[in-house]
């Protein structure tokens, strides 16, 4: 049976205070819409509609392209309203997967026991038993313990308020069978809204079967309604995350010090210490450590290679054995070659650093191409920007730049050459010669300082 999925991301979320729609918000880095996605995406489902309302000009802007279809619901009317509006575009032989969109930690696994039932005509729910169930609706079971209905907490009477098993939001139902029920929904309740909850009585009255599935775990199908709880489900997630990573070999000087905000792959004994950050696809070879206070964004990082603390490297490719930091910044198309160091307060852009290369201090090294085993001296700056162009530095093998010089770039700085300290380079430097532009050193004897005029 084909299977489409729903998801519900019309509603304002007042109690974020936000002046972004509540789906926009985001746990590692993804927006909460993303994360339903993503755990639909998963299943393969034959189609998958977004239902949109609340701020739906930000949420299309704001969202990255997703293989969606996009459907408005101008006035948010309840969930069985938000749920009515997708029906158009369903066809009436599938099985329809209803997710919340502010439910950001929900997984395929679980979403695949709910559409896959042993009864291809039952109803599934999703439910979960809650401590403190305020606010949910309640599952409402007979002395057979099979689900009678869902009632909303406002419409709740004191005894069904007892009640610790709440719905999810979640459900998988026929679509044939649904289009009927939508129909017949009123909004005579508490809230004078259309509920979808209230088809769950419907399919009990038609006879169709109604299996729960109880979720394990509150978090995986917790929704968001305010910042606690946002910032509740991000560290549950990255709990989540340090876990999984300890789990296939990487020590983490202190697992509830880390944030993962994307796809993390790690070989073997890899060390992070305290308050590192990866983002976007991130890959480190074996043996590499992190120190403390790095952010690394989708980049990778050779075997053997060294972070010292407080780097940032962002769209970087580091290879094997290299030594950066303290204090480094890797930038958008820098590349370190085998054993290359880039150290203290260096920042490296668009720039090739050959095998056993060493910029060690206080330079700026921007769209250039430095050979096998150059070493650049402290404070040495390629000057790339024009004003208006950009232009290359290109350093050829082995060759020394003193410190403090400036290279005007375009320039070539030949094999073997040796640039004087201190020069502002502004042709090309012959390979294995000294170049250097600073004036010859003399003396002035008896020289007397400038003394202070007296008013
Ligand atoms: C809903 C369920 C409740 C369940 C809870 C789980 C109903 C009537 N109640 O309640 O049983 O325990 O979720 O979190 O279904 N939405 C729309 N359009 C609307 C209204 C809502 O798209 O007109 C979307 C919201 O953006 C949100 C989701 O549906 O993603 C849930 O809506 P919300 O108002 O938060 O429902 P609850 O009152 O929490
Ligand atoms: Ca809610």
């Amino acid at each position: 049976m084909k299977c489409s999925v729903i998801i519900l991301a019309a509603g304002q979320g007042s109690r974020m205070r936000s002046a972004q729609p509540k789906v926009l918000h985001k746990v590692a880095n993804r927006t909460l819409l993303h994360h339903v996605f993503v755990a639909a995406h998963g299943l393969n489902p034959d189609k998958t509609i977004i239902v949109y309302g609340h701020g739906g000009e930000q949420v299309l802007a704001h969202q990255p392209p997703l293989d969606a279809i996009w459907v408005e619901q101008a006035e948010q009317l309840g969930t069985g309203h938000a749920v009515a509006q997708a029906m158009p575009d369903i066809d009436d032989s599938h099985k329809l997967l209803i997710l919340l969109g502010d439910a950001p930690l929900i997984s395929t696994e679980i979403l695949q026991t709910l559409i896959q039932p042993s009864n291809q005509d039952c109803l599934s729910l999703l439910t979960v038993d809650l401590e403190n169930a305020e606010g949910y609706g309640r599952i409402i079971r007979n002395a057979e313990n099979s689900v009678q209905a869902i009632v909303e907490h406002k419409d709740a009477d004191a005894t069904q308020r007892q009640i610790r098993e709440v719905n999810t939001g979640m459900m998988c139902v026929p679509a044939k069978r649904l289009r009927g029920w939508l129909q017949q929904l009123k909004n005579s309740n508490a809230q004078g809204e259309y509920y979808l909850t209230d088809i769950i009585a419907m399919a009990v009255a038609d006879g169709v079967k109604i299996e729960a599935v109880k979720a394990s775990n509150p978090q995986q199908v917790e929704g968001v309604n305010d910042r606690l709880q946002l910032a509740s489900l991000e560290r549950y997630y990255q709990s989540m995350k340090a876990e999984e990573l300890m789990k296939q070999g990487v020590t983490l000087r202190d697992p509830a010090r880390i944030d993962i905000r994307g796809e993390v792959s790690c070989g073997q004994d890899v060390v992070l210490d305290i308050n590192v950050i990866l983002e976007g696809k991130v890959t480190l070879g074996d043996n590499v450590l992190v120190g403390p206070n790095s952010i690394i964004r989708n980049s990778s990082i050779g075997a053997g290679t060294v972070i010292e603390a407080n780097c940032v490297i962002e769209n970087a490719e580091v290879e094997n054995n290299c030594s950066i930091g303290p204090f480094a910044r890797l930038r958008p198309g820098a590349h370190l070659m085998n054993g290359a160091k880039a150290g203290n307060f260096v920042e490296i852009k668009n720039a090739e650093i050959g095998e056993g290369s060493k910029v060690n201090h206080l330079s700026y090294i921007g769209d250039a191409i430095l050979g096998k085993g150059v070493n650049i001296g402290a404070g040495t700056i390629t000057c790339n920007y024009d004003g208006a162009n950009k232009h290359k530095t290109i350093i050829g093998d082995n060759a020394f730049i003193g410190s403090n010089s400036q290279l005007v770039a375009p320039v070539t700085i030949g094999h073997g050459a040796t640039i004087g300290a201190g020069t502002t380079l502004t042709t090309n430097a012959e390979d294995e010669a000294l170049t250097l532009t600073r004036s010859k050193q003399k003396t002035i004897s008896n020289w007397t300082r400038p003394v202070k005029t007296k008013k």
